[in-house]
C-alpha cells in the first residue's frame, strides 16, 4: 500500500474531515442494507478513540446537483448514531455558514453528518470552490469511501487541495490490498465472472479481463445480448439496443480470446406473450418467440460452479439472473454455493452479488467481499483510482 493511511499519522485532537460511502438503498426512509456503515465503523471509531472531531461527508443516490428530499442522509445519521459511541448529529447541508459554525463547535465526544454532496452540482464538477467550501477547517483527511474511489469529485479528490494530510481509511486499505491478487493475476486459474443487465455498462472490464482471465463467465441479462449478437432467439428477453451494440463491438474485436468467453447453456424462462406466467428450462439455442429468460438454468449452474470450483482466483460481480424474484434468484444462490465451497481466492463485488452472499451467510467463507462495484472492477480491471491516486504517499 504505497499510501498513507490513518493508522500512520497522529489524529490526536484533530479536525478530521471523512470521505465515507454511505450510497446505501433505502426504501420509504428505511436503510435495507447497512453493510457500507457498518464496515466505516472502524475508522469512525479509531478516530473518536485518538480524541479527534470527526466529519462524515458522503453522496447518496444520484440527485444531480439540487436537493432531493427523499436523497437525504438523515435516515443515515439516525442509523449511525446507534451504531457508535458518539452523539450523531447531522447538518441541514455540507457547506455554508451554518455548517461551519457546527463544525467549529463540535465536540470529539460527536460526529458530524454532512448532507448529500450530490446536492451540490460542484460535486461531481470537482469545483474547486465547492471543493474548498467542504474542506473547511479541516487538517486532515481521511478517505474511507471505497466505493467512490473511481469517482473524480470534489469530494474525493478537490478537497485534498485543501486539507495538508490526506490519506486512506482504514476499509480503503483493506478493499486495495485484498484486490491486489485480483488485479495481478493473469492466466490459468483466473476465472472471472461478470453478470447484470448492460453489457455496455462492463465493455471495458470485458476487454480488459478478457485477455487476463483463463475463463470470463457471463450471467444475467448480458448474456442474452451475446446470444442476439450471434443471431440467437431471445424471444422477449431483456436486451436494450446498447447492451447489443456492446455485445457486437466485443465479438467483432476480440476474437482472438472469445473462447475463453463462457455463455449459459441454458436458461429459466417465463411466458410472457401471451402471458400464461408459464414457466420452464430450455437449452440457450432453444428460446422461443413469446418467452422471457430471467436466468441461467441447472445446467449452466453446474458448468459455472466447475468453473469456479477448478479456479485459483475468483472475481464475481453481478447477478445470473433476475435476483429480486424468485425462483430467478436460483441462478445467482447456486453462483455464491460455488464461491462458498471452492479453495480459490474468492472476490465479491457490486449490490446484488454481494447481497447474494450476505443472505445465504457466506460473507465468512469468501476471501473478500468489496463495498464497492464500479470501484472494484475498475481497480480490478487494472485502472487507476483518482480517489486513491489523490492521498499522500507512504
Ligand atoms: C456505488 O454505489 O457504486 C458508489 O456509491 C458510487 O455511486 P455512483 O455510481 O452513483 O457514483
Amino acid at each position: 500500500m504505497p499510501k498513507l493511511s490513518v493508522s500512520d499519522v497522529d489524529c490526536a485532537g484533530k479536525r478530521v474531515l471523512v470521505r465515507v460511502d454511505f450510497n446505501v438503498p433505502i426504501e420509504d426512509g428505511v436503510i435495507t442494507d447497512d453493510t457500507r456503515i457498518e464496515r466505516a465503523l472502524p475508522t469512525i471509531n479509531l478516530l473518536l478513540e485518538a480524541g479527534a472531531t470527526v466529519t462524515l461527508c458522503s453522496h447518496l443516490g444520484r440527485p444531480k446537483g439540487e436537493v432531493v428530499p427523499d436523497e437525504s442522509l438523515a435516515p443515515v445519521a439516525t442509523r449511525l448514531d446507534e451504531m457508535v459511541d458518539a452523539e450523531v448529529i447531522m447538518a441541514p447541508d455540507c457547506i455554508g455558514d451554518d455548517v461551519t459554525a457546527l463544525r467549529a463547535n463540535l465536540r470529539a465526544d460527536q460526529v458530524l453528518m454532512l448532507e448529500n454532496t450530490r446536492f451540490h452540482p460542484g460535486e461531481k464538477s470537482n469545483d474547486p470552490g465547492f471543493a474548498r467550501a467542504l474542506a473547511g477547517d479541516a487538517e486532515l483527511f481521511v478517505d474511507d469511501a471505497f466505493g467512490s474511489t473511481h469517482r473524480a469529485h470534489a469530494s474525493t479528490v478537490g478537497v485534498t487541495e485543501h486539507i495538508d494530510v490526506c490519506v486512506a481509511g482504514l476499509l480503503v486499505r483493506e478493499e486495495l490490498e485484498k484486490l491486489q491478487p485480483c488485479r495481478e493475476a493473469s492466466g490459468e486459474g483466473f476465472v472471472v465472472i461478470l453478470g447484470g443487465a448492460k453489457v455496455e455498462d462492463k465493455i471495458d472490464a470485458i476487454r480488459r479481463l478478457l485477455p487476463r482471465a483463463e475463463k470470463l463467465i457471463i450471467g444475467g441479462a448480458m448474456a442474452w445480448a451475446f446470444f442476439k449478437a450471434r443471431d440467437m432467439e431471445i424471444g422477449t428477453s431483456l436486451c436494450k439496443k446498447k447492451s447489443l451494440e456492446a455485445a457486437e463491438e466485443i465479438i467483432a474485436t476480440m476474437g482472438k480470446y472469445l473462447d475463453r468467453m463462457v455463455l449459459p447453456v441454458d436458461v429459466h424462462m417465463v411466458q410472457k406473450e401471451p402471458d400464461t406466467g408459464e414457466m420452464k428450462f430450455a437449452a440457450a439455442d432453444a428460446i422461443e418467440p413469446g418467452w422471457d429468460a430471467l436466468d441461467i438454468g441447472p445446467e449452466t449452474q453446474a458448468l459455472f460452479g466447475a468453473a469456479v470450483r477448478d479456479a485459483q482466483i475468483v472475481f464475481w460481480n453481478g447477478p445470473m439472473g433476475f435476483f429480486e424474484k424468485r425462483p430467478f434468484d436460483e441462478g445467482t444462490r447456486a453462483l455464491a454455493l460455488a464461491l462458498a465451497e471452492t479453495d480459490a481466492y474468492t472476490v465479491v463485488g457490486g449490490g446484488d452479488s454481494a447481497a447474494a452472499i450476505a443472505q445465504m451467510g457466506f460473507e465468512d467463507e469468501m476471501s473478500h467481499v468489496s463495498t464497492g462495484g464500479g470501484a472494484s472492477i475498475e481497480f480490478v480491471q487494472g485502472d487507476a483510482l483518482p480517489g486513491v491516486d489523490a492521498l499522500d504517499d507512504k
